[in-house]
C-alpha cells in the first residue's frame, strides 16, 4: 500500500499457543500489523505495549492447555485493562459453552476450531470496523463536550457552516444586531446562544422569545411586561423579556411574525433604548444585545407592507444565512454519528454505531427538517434499538422507500401520503398536533392516516 507509512496498519494480537497456527495465522492478515503472543504474560505485555484494536484468544493455554481457565484469565484480564478491545474467542470441538461464557465475558465473537482462515479473517475484519466506528464515537463525544464551550456545541466540517461559525465569532463582541436567516431545524437558536456565549455580555442572560408561539394580544406583555392592573388578569407587576436581557442578549425568534403594531413599538425602543411597561409611566433604560431569526422571506414581507423596513435595518445590521443541512456536505453523517453517541451514552449504551447501509442511507436522504429532523430520527432509533448497530431501517429510511414503482394511482397516494406523514412527525417529535397543523389536516383525520397505515407515532 502506498500510504502505509503515513497510515499505520491496525493491529491484530494473535494469542496461540501452537507454534504451526502461530505461523499459518501471522501471514494470514496482510492488512494487519500481526503481534503474536504464546501464553498469558506475554499477551498481556503485548496488550499494554501495542495496544490491538481486535484480539483473537485460544482459550487452552499452557499450563491448563486442554481447558479454558488460562484463556478466560486472560479474557478478564484484557476486558479489565482495554475494554474497548475487540477479542475474538476460539473454541474447540463442541465448546459451545464456553464461547457462551466468553461472549457474557465481553469477547466479541467467537469462531471453531480447526481455524478456517477465511472465516476467521471476515470475523476479525467485523471486529475491526466496529472498534473504528466506536472509536470515532468516543472522539466525536469528545469533541462535542469541547465544543460547549464554543458556540454552543456546533458540529460542522462543512466550509459553509464553518464560515458562519466564524462570522459570529467575530461580531460577537460588538453590540451590533444580528439577523440569522434559515429553514427550520438549521441551528438558529444554538447559533444565537453560541454568539451570546462568545460574547462579553455572556454574564448576563440569554433570553429567546419565539414571536411565533404566543398569541399576538399576549405578545406586548411578554416583551414589555406589565404593572400590576394594567389589565384584567395583570395581578401583580411582571417584567418583560426585554427587561430580562439587561445585560445579556434578547434573542426574538420568528421575528417575521411580530404584528405590524408592536413593530413600531419594538422599533422605538431599537431607537431609544427605553421601555415602558404596559400601564406604566416610568421609562427604564434597557441595554441588551438584539439577535433574531426568521424563516421567512422578510424582504417580500416588505414589499407587501406586513414587516416595517426602518425596523428590519435595524435588526438587520449583520445577516447571516444558515445552510440547510443538503447544503453541508458531509455534515448529515458526521452530526449523525455525534448524536449518536450522545443518545447512546444517554439512554442506551449498548448501541455502538451504525451499520453502513444506515451512513448511506444519512448520506443520501433530502433532510427537509435539517438538524432536528435528523436529531429526532436518530434518538428514536437509539431508544428504539435491540442491536449494536443502527440500520437504515431504523431510522425510517430504507432505501426501498424511493425508487419503487407503484403498481397503481392509490398505492401511488397512499405511498406519498405514507412519507409524507412519516417526514411530518420526524419534524415534529412524534407529535400529534403539531403533526395535524403542518400537514393542513385535523387530528382525528391524522389518527385514522396512522391507523390505515400503521405507522406509530
Ligand atoms: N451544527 C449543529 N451541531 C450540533 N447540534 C446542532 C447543530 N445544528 C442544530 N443542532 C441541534 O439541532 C436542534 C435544532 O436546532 P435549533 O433549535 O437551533 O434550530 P432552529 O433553526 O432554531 O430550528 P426551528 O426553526 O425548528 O426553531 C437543536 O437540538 C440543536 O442543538
Ligand atoms: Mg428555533
Amino acid at each position: 500500500m502506498s500510504d502505509s507509512a503515513s497510515t499505520p496498519l491496525p493491529k491484530l494480537l494473535i494469542v496461540e499457543d501452537d507454534p504451526g497456527l502461530q505461523a499459518q495465522l501471522k501471514w494470514a492478515y496482510e492488512d494487519f500489523e500481526v503481534i503474536v503472543a504464546g501464553d498469558r504474560a506475554s499477551a498481556i505485555a503485548a496488550l499494554r505495549s501495542e495496544e490491538p484494536a481486535v484480539v483473537t484468544l485460544d482459550l487452552g493455554l499452557p499450563p491448563d492447555p486442554d481447558g479454558t481457565s488460562e484463556g478466560f484469565a486472560i479474557l478478564d484480564e484484557i476486558m479489565a485493562l482495554k475494554p474497548d478491545t475487540k477479542v475474538v474467542v476460539a473454541s474447540g470441538h463442541g465448546a459451545r459453552q464456553s464461547a457462551q461464557t466468553a461472549i457474557a465475558k465481553g469477547a466479541y465473537d467467537f469462531y471453531q476450531k480447526p481455524v478456517d482462515i477465511e472465516s476467521l479473517g471476515m470475523i476479525v475484519r467485523r471486529a475491526l470496523h466496529l472498534h473504528k466506528i466506536e472509536s470515532e464515537n468516543r472522539a466525536l463525544a469528545e469533541r462535542s463536550d469541547e465544543g460547549n464551550k464554543v458556540l454552543g456545541g456546533l458540529i460542522t466540517a462543512a466550509p459553509e457552516m464553518v464560515r458562519v461559525a466564524r462570522t459570529i465569532e467575530r461580531v460577537a463582541n460588538t453590540s451590533v444586531s444580528v439577523m440569522l436567516l434559515g429553514a427550520s431545524g438549521t441551528g438558529k437558536e444554538l447559533l444565537a446562544k453560541g454568539l451570546h456565549d462568545a460574547s462579553d455580555r455572556s454574564k448576563g442572560n440569554f433570553v429567546a422569545i419565539n414571536c411565533a408561539a404566543i398569541p399576538e394580544n399576549l405578545l406586548e406583555s411578554e416583551l414589555f411586561g406589565h404593572e400590576k392592573g394594567a389589565f384584567t388578569g395583570a395581578v401583580k407587576t411582571t417584567e418583560g423579556k426585554i427587561e430580562l436581557a439587561d445585560g445579556g442578549t434578547l434573542f426574538l425568534d420568528e421575528v417575521g411574525d411580530i404584528p405590524l403594531p408592536l413593530q413600531v413599538k419594538l422599533l422605538r425602543f431599537l431607537q431609544e433604548r427605553t421601555i415602558e411597561r404596559i400601564g406604566g409611566r416610568r421609562s427604564i433604560a434597557v441595554d441588551t444585545r438584539i439577535v433574531c431569526a426568521t424563516h421567512q422571506d422578510l424582504e417580500a414581507m416588505i414589499g407587501d407592507g406586513r414587516f416595517r423596513e426602518d425596523l428590519f435595518y435595524r435588526l438587520a445590521e449583520i445577516v447571516i444565512k444558515i445552510p440547510s443541512l443538503a447544503e453541508r456536505p458531509g455534515d448529515a453523517a458526521l452530526l449523525a454519528k455525534a448524536f449518536l453517541a450522545r443518545f447512546a451514552r444517554e439512554m442506551n449504551p449498548s448501541v455502538k454505531g451504525f451499520a453502513p447501509d444506515a451512513l448511506a442511507a444519512i448520506d443520501g436522504w433530502g433532510w427537509p427538517g435539517n438538524v432536528r429532523e435528523l436529531e429526532n430520527r436518530v434518538k428514536r432509533a437509539v431508544i428504539m434499538a435491540d442491536a449494536k448497530l443502527i440500520a437504515a431501517e431504523d431510522l425510517d429510511l430504507a432505501p426501498s422507500d424511493e425508487g419503487e414503482a407503484p403498481l397503481n394511482l392509490k398505492s401511488a397516494r397512499e405511498h406519498a401520503d405514507r412519507k409524507v406523514i412519516r417526514h411530518a412527525l420526524a419534524r415534529s417529535e412524534g407529535n400529534i398536533s403539531s403533526t395535524a397543523r403542518m400537514l393542513g389536516i385535523s387530528r382525528p383525520t391524522l389518527y385514522d392516516l396512522l391507523k390505515q397505515y400503521a405507522i406509530h407515532a
